[in-house]
């Protein structure tokens, strides 16, 4: 993968000067904080030689991670290529600036190569036929997702900015799978509402958002949402995501409202996993521990980590990946006999 410069380039480049690097993924995430640490340490003459050195050598393997993925992945198509260059290049400053955008967006929300050939993997390994993508941006992912479906499959792009759908086309217009998608401007509510005529057969959802994966207080409104398609075409499964704070009161910290909401989110999965199994729809939800994201590491919450890893007898943070592969199974015709279920995935913690 050519056009992208890896993290390490862009510590290195001069040319790369103007652009300052804001990590965004976990392991950017890391490769900063390690970074930082080892600068710290090699200034320090107190700091002893050995630690000095492990840091190091945690930084080289951190810093390859990412590169490696990038290099071991399958290479993306032509079109693919050209849609990333494109957004990439593109001032999105200035069409703001023009009024052709609502909001300022920033590139780096586009959905990466490797994220794009593993959502094409899980497309084709679940034989999905339609998919309903919430939040397009330029299309990288519903354009490597739509080369995952068969020939007859649908992706459904739901978009807020129309600009992005004049963007994007002309790229879909060169790809043979750009057939399959079909983008709708507006917001994704009002897509979902209208959508009356969504075709029948196992349809996938996707959100684009970025925190895990926001959901909460969409939950109550896409459940009936997405579940109204679903009964129409007799199957669905309808994951929800909940928390272990469904099931304790997680402390030091106060949280009565979010502690509530996901109470809720558990009554709601229980309550229409049962009303709406008997016409194909499954719904569960999953209850993550605390999951280590950058919001866990801002300077508020830094002070309750050590406190919460105590209570957690696998003695860690979730990762993100903890929680994938139970997505994938509920999603999978192997859990069909599976509804109303609160599928708790917390180290633990919920036990102590
Ligand atoms: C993180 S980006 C999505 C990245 C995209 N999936 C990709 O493959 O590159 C989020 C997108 O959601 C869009 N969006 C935000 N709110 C929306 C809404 N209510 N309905 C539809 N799209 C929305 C934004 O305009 C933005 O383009």
């Amino acid at each position: 993968f050519q056009t992208r410069p890896s993290w390490s380039e862009i510590y290195n480049s001069a040319a790369t000067i103007f652009f300052i690097p804001v990590p965004d993924t976990p392991m950017e995430v890391i490769v900063d904080l390690l970074t930082k640490a080892k600068d710290k340490a090699v200034s320090c003459s107190t700091v002893p030689e050995e630690l000095k050195g492990h840091l190091q050598k945690a930084l080289d393997i951190a810093s390859g991670l990412d590169e490696y993925l990038e290099k071991m992945t399958t290479q993306e198509s032509e079109p693919l290529r050209e849609l990333y260059e494109k957004t990439m290049s593109h001032d999105w400053d200035q069409v703001h600036k023009e009024g052709k955008t609502i909001f300022q967006l920033p590139k780096e929300c586009i959905t990466g190569h490797v994220e794009g050939q593993t959502l094409k993997m899980l497309i084709h390994m679940s034989q999905a036929k339609r998919v309903l993508e919430i939040g397009m941006f330029t299309g990288y992912g519903a354009l490597s997702m739509a080369e995952g479906l068969p020939d007859d499959g649908l992706l459904i792009a739901c978009e807020l900015e129309p600009y992005l759908k004049e963007f994007a086309q002309p790229i879909f217009d060169k790809s043979p799978h750009g057939k399959k998608i079909v983008v709708k401007s507006g917001p994704a509510m009002d897509t979902l509402k209208a959508s009356k005529n969504i075709p029948r057969e196992k349809m996938w959802v996707l959100g684009g958002a970025g925190n895990i994966e926001e959901w909460k207080c969409m939950c109550y409104l896409s459940c009936p949402a997405a579940g109204r398609v679903m009964l129409r075409q007799g199957y669905g499964k309808i994951i929800n995501t909940a928390s272990m704070a469904s099931l304790i009161v997680p402390h030091p910290q106060k949280q009565l409202s979010y502690n509530a909401s996901k109470a809720g989110v558990v009554k709601l999965t229980q309550t229409l996993g049962t009303e709406w199994i008997d016409r194909g729809v499954r719904v569960n939800c999953i209850s993550p521990g605390i999951v280590d994201t950058p919001l866990i590491h801002s300077e508020d919450l830094k002070p309750l980590l050590q406190r919460w890893l105590s209570d957690i007898p696998a003695g860690r943070l979730a990762q993100v990946t903890d929680l994938q592969a139970a997505v994938v199974y509920l999603a999978s015709e192997a859990s069909d006999y599976m509804t109303g279920h609160n599928l708790v995935i917390e180290g633990g913690q919920s036990l102590w």
